[in-house]
């Protein structure tokens, strides 16, 4: 099982603040049969250059890394979630943001109604043909943007993953469902940022999709995970 968004590389951003409690959160997604974790730090361009993101994550991979001691682990494949920015479709190199031996790039959208220009950009990125666009945590916007939109990104190839937070919630059973059962979801991911706050928790997730979305949810998981990840 993959959880495709974590903020557990330590000190890369507001996440895991040390590698100890990297440690930890990486053996709690493990006890849940988590096996492969994405670690999508948060990319923020208006701060940062590629490059130097690229290095201060490799700094920190590694730093997490060398703490491995004889636990099973999960294995870990390097990401990002990136913030949209405008620009962001014409950024050469932006490839190299994709997740680890993937084609996917972690688009992380504004929380608001989407405008025109945001969406024509998105639209661009998702069709040039250099990555293949994966919107992070898609449940958040779902009160701003009327579900059409989202088909519409969905038809021009864009992929879209919710939070585990999202779908272990009862009240959202109905919506999960639905975006199930339109094709809408490929990937889920817990978002976790640490062990005290927006924690690594995915299992009871699982049993909600399961058990609200059937086979359109948890076979659309494995699907894709499949044909990205295996
Ligand atoms: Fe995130």
């Amino acid at each position: 099982m993959l959880d495709i968004h974590t903020h557990i590389l330590p000190g890369m951003d507001d996440g895991s603040r040390s590698v100890r409690e990297s440690l930890e959160m990486l053996r709690t997604l493990r006890g849940q049969g988590v096996d492969t974790v994405v670690l999508t730090s948060h990319f923020y361009a208006e701060e940062e250059d590629p490059d130097s993101f690229l290095e201060r994550r490799q700094k920190a991979y590694d730093r997490l890394v060398s703490g491995m001691d004889g636990d099973d682990y999960p294995k870990l494949l390097l990401g990002a979630e990136v913030c949209y920015y405008i620009g962001v479709s014409r950024t050469e190199g932006i490839e190299r943001l994709c997740i680890e031996g993937t084609p996917l790039l972690m688009l992380e959208l504004p929380k608001t109604h989407w405008d025109r220009s945001t969406l024509e950009e998105t639209i661009e990125l998702a069709t040039d043909g250099r990555v293949i666009v994966l919107l992070a945590h898609i449940d958040r916007y779902l009160e701003y943007n009327k579900l059409d939109i989202f088909e519409m990104l969905s038809m021009r190839g864009a992929l879209m993953q919710i939070n585990a937070g999202f779908a272990e919630n009862r009240k959202n059973r109905r919506m999960l469902k639905s975006l199930f059962r339109s094709g809408l979801v490929q990937f889920i991911g817990t978002d976790c940022h640490g062990m005290d706050i927006r924690t690594p928790r995915i299992a009871p997730a699982l049993e909600m999709i399961g058990r609200y979305a059937g086979d359109d949810g948890l076979s659309a998981l494995d699907f894709y995970e499949e044909e990205f990840f295996i």
